[in-house]
């Protein structure tokens, strides 16, 4: 029963964009890896096992994330939104074809799978994402309580010509 400590991802303040929905999101899909790493028992039924019960509703979590982010970009009119997107798209095939693979009677072991998914979150939130922190946090408001948020009315009034 080999639990992998070492690959757990703490969540870290160079992740942050200080924008609140973003980043809760973004801890989110780290815990998610996080708790796939704590199932990496090294025993493939188990995995199995767990992987088939979280994998559907870590893949819609993800994809709810994307959407937010694009939703964004592209109301605002942000230079990058292509390219991003594609980042987004490309993943989730990716991911997609990994179960199909899985589903289809691949070997499954849980922890090169996320090892994958740790890898490419944490290259995508410091580098892609962080393309667009000062963009968001131009179009963002600070509340009462300090929080930075962006609402609809934020994304509305920066909003460009479709
Ligand atoms: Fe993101
Ligand atoms: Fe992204």
């Amino acid at each position: 029963m080999a639990n992998n400590p070492i690959e757990l991802v703490k969540w870290s303040p160079s992740f942050s964009v200080g924008i609140k929905l973003i980043d809760e999101q973004h801890q989110t899909l780290l815990n998610l890896t996080n708790d796939m790493f704590k199932h990496c028992v090294g025993e493939e039924k188990a995995e199995r096992e767990y992987f088939e019960r979280v994998i559907h509703g870590a893949v819609e979590y993800v994809k709810v994330h994307f959407a937010t982010e694009e939703k964004i970009m592209l109301k605002t009119g942000f230079s990058g939104y292509t390219e991003h997107k594609k980042e987004h798209e490309n993943f989730v095939l990716n991911v997609v074809e990994q179960i199909q693979a899985y589903n289809s009677g691949k070997r499954l072991v849980l922890n090169s799978f996320t090892r994958f998914l740790k890898e490419w979150i944490l290259t995508h939130i410091a580098v892609s994402d962080k393309r667009y922190f000062e963009y968001f946090r131009k179009i963002a408001t600070r509340k009462e309580n300090g929080t930075l948020s962006i609402s609809h009315d934020d994304v509305a009034a920066h909003a460009v010509e479709a």
